[in-house]
């Protein structure tokens, strides 16, 4: 019997912050109307206050995920948190949100693909569960984007926002679980979207501070194209390799950048809006949060059985889609008060 990767729970977390359109107006040459029309987005969370890292979410969305699912948090084996924004160069973010609450026997990693980092580390966990190596794997996508944003910079800082969300990962032998991936890389991608400074290439200095390095830099146009083309690409790849039609896909899971990008995805799939996952206009671009988040706001409405395509496009380039066979139906959260 092939063994797959379930996903058997999903934790979340969004700063209580919100940065609404309507502040953008009064920080940059903007309006409401633009952004909703070029993006979707009517508003985003964000992390505040001093030395509050991307591991502040993990951590909560972690907590939150090990109650929902009655799990101890030592029998958790491997760790994986995919984010851009990580707490510190190194060590990992992962290891600080293990720490934190408790996973104490696992091994942890960060997970760096932009906004594919998800869906790579998604796939990479699934292998360790797939190959029979461990029966618990928690997988989080995590950003402070706003850490990175440059808030004089109008046509990026009215896209992105801070959250979290994580999933556990349990074999099973049912048929249920991800069923296949096809994930991609283009370095060349790299001028069009990156942070100037910050790494060993050019290490942060006062010359890297003034020229505002230490921000991410996008050339958005020219993003926003190969996002389009690469991540209905990829989608319809996997349902081609599956032979899936648009009657048996349940729910397109996208990337949440752009609410244009996820339109033309699910157009390229045939798939209507009533099956498609969206949250941008809450929460905007969390970059590495975007898919768990939708994941745990979707999941009362998931059944056993359900047909998920998640897709994403990102900084590298780096792009993929995943498809997921839903493995369980709604049951009582333990955690909501009573
Ligand atoms: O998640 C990782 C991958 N990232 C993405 O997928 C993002 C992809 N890119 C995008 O979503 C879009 O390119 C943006 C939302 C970043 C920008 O939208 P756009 O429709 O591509 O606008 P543009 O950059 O081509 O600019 C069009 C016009 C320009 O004015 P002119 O030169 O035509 O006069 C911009 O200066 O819109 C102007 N503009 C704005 N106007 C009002 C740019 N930003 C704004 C703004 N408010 N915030």
């Amino acid at each position: 019997m092939r063994i797959t990767a379930a996903i058997t729970g999903v934790g979340a977390y969004v700063p209580e912050y919100v940065l609404t359109n309507e502040e953008l107006e009064k920080m940059v040459d903007t309006t409401d109307e633009w952004i909703v029309t070029r993006t979707g987005i009517k508003e985003r969370r964000l992390l505040k206050g001093e030395n509050q890292g991307t591991s502040v979410m993990g951590i909560k969305a972690v907590q939150q995920l090990l109650d929902k699912t009655g799990t101890r948090p030592e029998e958790v084996e491997l760790v994986i948190c995919a984010t851009t924004t990580p707490d510190l160069v190194f060590p990992a973010t992962a290891n600080i949100i293990s720490a934190a609450v408790g996973m104490s026997q696992a091994f942890s990693y960060d997970m760096q693909a932009a906004c594919s980092g998800f869906l790579f580390a998604l796939a990479t966990g699934a292998q360790f569960i797939q190959a029979g190596t461990y029966k618990k794997v928690v997988v989080i996508g995590a950003d402070k984007m706003s850490s990175i944003t440059d808030y004089t910079d109008r046509s990026n800082c009215i896209i992105f926002g801070d959250g979290a969300g994580a999933v556990l990962l349990e074999p099973t032998t049912d048929g249920h679980g991800l069923l296949d991936q096809v994930l991609r890389t283009d370095g060349k991608g790299e001028q069009y979207l990156y942070q100037k400074a910050g790494g060993s290439r050019r290490p942060p200095s006062i010359e890297s501070v003034t020229n505002r390095e230490h921000f991410m830099y996008q050339e958005g146009a020219t993003v926003f194209k190969f996002a389009v083309t690469n991540m209905a690409d990829v989608a319809a790849q996997v349902m081609e390799r599956n032979h899936l039609t648009n009657a048996d896909v349940s729910w397109l899971v996208p990337h949440q950048a752009n609410k244009r990008i996820i339109d033309a995805t699910a157009n390229r799939m045939g798939v209507g809006p009533e099956k498609v996952m969206l949250n941008i206009h809450r929460y905007g671009n969390t970059t590495n949060g975007t898919i768990p988040l939708c994941l745990a706001d979707y999941e009362s409405q998931l059944r056993r059985g359900d047909n998920l395509i998640l897709a994403a496009f990102g900084g590298g380039f780096t792009w993929g889609s995943i498809y997921i066979k839903w493995a369980y139906d709604p049951k009582p959260d333990p955690t909501a008060a009573s």
